[in-house]
């Protein structure tokens, strides 16, 4: 994928504000610290452009992220962070549900596991619930280089069980301290692409 632009568009905290351009979108989720904003970096061949801290809870609004003035990366706040208040943390719930179960050019929800740990029953709870309106189709495995390559297929199975996943559906290893397996990533989102009918440029010209 040839990335020629990225910029932020919004940090959205309710339906009015987001994009509504219709271009599509392809979110991000998964618990607070897992890797989400750094994955979109990555991604994205940025340093800062999405906001990444050690201590969880850094990203509190729906951030949309439009690439290459075609499609929009979403980048959602983490679940399963202890330190808020009950009251914040229904609000983060609604927020996030809201925007899942009512955004039409939302074309897949990718969840982000920790490659090093089972995904925690909110993961599984999340994965049902995105595989329930039909998205899941790609798990994204962070921190990948805090494991060795030959370890990997024995923590993708423990993701897998624990989730449930069908045969058909993929787990991707990615590094963003290393830069590692985004072309395997923006290959699935190629698949994305094509499934879905959506005519995005994968080798936008510079104009
Ligand atoms: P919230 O915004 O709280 O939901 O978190 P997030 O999922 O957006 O996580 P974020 O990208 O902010 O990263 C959290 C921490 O994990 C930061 O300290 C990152 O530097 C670190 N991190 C992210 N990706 C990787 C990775 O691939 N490898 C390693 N070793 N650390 C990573
Ligand atoms: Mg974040």
């Amino acid at each position: 994928m040839k990335i020629i632009s990225s910029e932020i568009v919004i940090s959205a905290v309710s339906p009015k504000q987001y994009p509504d351009d219709g271009k599509p979108e392809f979110a991000l989720v998964g618990r607070s610290n897992v890797g989400k904003s750094s994955a979109i970096n990555t991604m994205l061949n940025r340093k800062n452009l999405a906001r990444v801290s050690s201590s969880p809870g850094k990203t509190r609004t729906i951030n949309f992220y439009l690439v290459n003035k075609e499609f929009y990366l979403v980048d959602l706040p983490g679940y399963g962070y202890t330190k808020v208040s009950k009251s914040e943390k229904a609000n983060w719930g609604k927020m996030i549900e809201t925007y899942l179960q009512s955004r039409k050019n939302l074309y897949e929800v990718i969840l982000l596991v920790d490659i090093r740990h089972e995904p925690t029953a909110d993961d599984k709870m999340m994965y049902d619930w995105i595989k329930h309106y039909g998205y899941g189709t790609v798990v994204i495995a962070t921190k990948s280089d805090k494991i060795s390559r030959g370890n990997y297929q024995k923590h993708f199975k423990i993701i897998r069980k624990k989730l449930g996943m069908s045969a058909t559906d993929k787990i991707v290893p990615i590094s963003s301290l290393k830069k590692e397996g985004v072309d395997e990533l923006w290959k699935n989102f190629k698949g994305l692409f094509a499934v879905n009918d959506l005519s995005i440029t994968t080798e936008p010209a510079l104009k």
